[in-house]
């Protein structure tokens, strides 16, 4: 297969996000790609890739704004072909974060040829606040909610972050 080249951009606010797009980068070493900061990239640069990786921690059930800001001022110059991927801290992700992406991509003939979620600990808030957000529930619910902060604790591990090495490798060979 010809060399692409690839752009993987992310926002990440405590890290979990950044080790994904670092992961995924590894798995893409037959490829000419960069890695930048949402930041850090010109809109208009988007459509000189083949393929963009959009990254992002989900914050109050959605993308940062900064990813979708970077997508909306490229419009109309949108690469043919984008990734979603995202961290978060529920254990199986219920919300649809890239949605309003999703809507400007399916308008300019955008293909979405991938997503990857992960867990990632909630390093955003402290736990002494996320303990007393449970106060209110009842006894039951607020022991499995307890369980499952257990769960995402460390995550991404290593092996979500094996998982999105293989993701990246194995999206390429079946494009
Ligand atoms: C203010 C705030 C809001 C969050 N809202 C959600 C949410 O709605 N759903 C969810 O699953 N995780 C939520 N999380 C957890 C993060 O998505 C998760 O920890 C993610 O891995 C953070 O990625 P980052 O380290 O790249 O910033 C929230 C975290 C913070 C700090």
């Amino acid at each position: 297969m010809d060399k692409l080249k690839i752009l993987i951009t992310f926002f990440s606010n405590t890290g979990n996000t950044e080790k994904v797009a670092s992961s995924m980068k590894d798995g893409l070493t037959d490829h000419d790609v960069d890695m930048i900061a949402v930041k850090d990239v010109a809109p208009k640069t988007l459509n000189s890739y083949d393929i963009v990786f959009l990254g992002s921690g989900v914050y109050a059930s959605r993308i940062d704004k900064s990813v979708l800001t970077l997508v909306k001022k490229a419009v109309p110059d949108l690469p043919s072909k984008l990734v979603y991927f995202c961290t978060h801290a529920s254990l199986k992700l219920y919300q649809e974060p890239f949605k309003r992406i999703n809507n400007i991509a399916k308008e300019h003939n955008c293909e979405i040829i991938g997503k990857f979620d992960c867990v990632g600990e909630n390093l955003g808030i402290p736990l002494e606040t996320q303990l007393g957000m449970l106060e209110k529930l009842p006894e039951d619910q607020k022991e499995k909610a307890i369980k499952d902060m257990e769960k995402m604790k460390g995550r991404p591990n290593e092996l979500d972050l094996e998982n999105a090495k293989n993701f990246a490798t194995s999206l390429m060979k079946n494009l």
